[in-house]
């Protein structure tokens, strides 16, 4: 689905930029552009960072 309309970001991207190592909204919001103009986005941005960041835990905790 579509998070940041402005910019065109989708779930899916914001998932994979905290794949690639975005671990805090202002990484995300400087990696990908969201939520960086009229931030309607923010809260599900919000939401799909701390959903990644719950899911890769497991990952990083293995390593
Ligand atoms: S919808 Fe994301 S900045 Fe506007």
């Amino acid at each position: 689905m579509y998070v940041c309309l402005c910019h065109g970001i989708r779930d899916r991207d914001l998932r994979d930029a905290v794949t690639r190592g975005c671990d805090s909204f202002e990484a995300l919001q400087a990696h990908t552009g969201v939520s960086t103009c009229c931030r309607t986005c923010e809260p599900t941005a919000r939401e799909v960072l701390e959903e990644a960041l719950a899911s890769r835990a497991p990952a990083v905790q293995a390593a």
